[in-house]
């Protein structure tokens, strides 16, 4: 089983929408095995977005990201990073495929409600940077 992680940010848990996207991956199938809400430290959060250091919008982004709180969570099932990226839609919001979460909530590229792992590799380095091994769960579920 593939885990990916994602993240509520900052947009998405101040417009209430925490729930709304949580209950959209559990009900495509999606299962949760951490789940954490925080106030993401600043060199946390420059080592999250590492390869966008150097980039016009790297200060701002981070700036944002460690304002105010995010619900940070790692979901796992089958191809995770690829069903929950489509579920997410494009970066920006503008592009996003309707019906996705970014083109249902949001409008702005810097205020797109939520981040996934682009790939399985990045997975594991975001995972390993918001959570410590002992804080995933293991647990069969009924389906
Ligand atoms: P995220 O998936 O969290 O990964 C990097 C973030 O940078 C992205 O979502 C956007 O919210 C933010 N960002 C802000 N401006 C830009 C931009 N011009 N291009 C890409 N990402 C941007």
């Amino acid at each position: 089983m593939e885990r990916t992680y994602l993240m509520v940010k900052p947009d998405g848990v101040q417009r209430g929408l925490v729930g709304e996207i949580i209950s959209r991956f559990e009900k495509k199938g999606l299962k949760i095995v951490g789940l954490k809400m925080l106030r993401i430290p600043r060199e946390m959060a420059e080592t999250h977005y590492g390869e966008h250091k150097g980039k016009p919008f790297f200060g701002p982004l981070v700036d944002y990201i460690t304002s105010s709180p995010v619900v940070a969570m790692v979901l796992e099932g089958k191809d995770a990073v690829s069903v929950a990226r489509e579920m997410m839609g494009a970066t920006n919001p503008l592009k996003a495929a309707p019906g996705t979460i970014r083109a249902t909530y949001g409008m702005d590229i810097g205020r797109n409600i939520i981040h996934g792992s682009d790939s399985p590799e990045s997975a594991r380095r975001e995972i390993g940077i918001f959570f410590r091994p002992e804080e995933l769960t293991d647990y069969s579920r009924a389906v």
